[in-house]
């Protein structure tokens, strides 16, 4: 995919190369981040079971933080100088997290599912957030990615508490 910033003399102390490189690393998280979303709301919609009320409101509210953060890594991309990737066909194609045609899981499922994800996009950060820092000294990015991070953790912590 086509990374070139597009404004190549901003002078924030970072070079173009690792504002490039970390704006790669923000699509692939911005895919993943809006894969969830979706797969949120639509469990939001189809959820059913005693427990319908409950967890519809939850998932509600989930895909309103999931909302929230694809907004902020979008904004972070434009922050380093690179088009913020706004269409399903790149998210698609991007994301690591993969979505379910058709499958409209049991209440249980749909929170396993969830926690899968979430839990995949916090190793996925883990590993994106020490690149930032290792490799495009990008500490600004890193620190952002760290927050992103913990806002799963929580979201992760209460899916598992439905389980357990
Ligand atoms: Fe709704």
């Amino acid at each position: 995919m086509e990374v070139t910033v597009t404004t190549p003399t901003i002078d924030i102390g970072l070079s173009k190369d690792s504002r490039e490189g970390t704006i790669k690393i923000l699509r692939v998280l911005l895919a993943d981040e809006y894969i969830l979303y979706t797969k949120t709301k639509n469990y939001h919609w189809n959820v059913t079971g005693s427990d319908f009320n409950e967890l519809h409101e939850f998932f509600g509210k989930q895909y309103e933080e999931l909302d929230d953060i694809v907004d902020e890594i979008a904004e972070r991309i434009r922050q380093l100088g690179g088009y913020a990737t706004g269409t399903l066909t790149e998210f698609i194609s991007t994301a690591r997290i993969k979505e379910e045609p058709s499958k409209y899981p049991d209440a249980r499922g749909m929170l396993s599912n969830l926690l899968s994800d979430h839990e995949h996009i916090i190793r996925s950060i883990r590993v994106d957030a020490d690149m930032v820092a290792d490799e495009y000294h990008d500490m600004g990015t890193n620190d952002f990615l760290i927050g992103i991070m913990q806002k799963h953790e929580k979201m992760a912590w209460m899916l598992r508490a439905y389980l357990e």
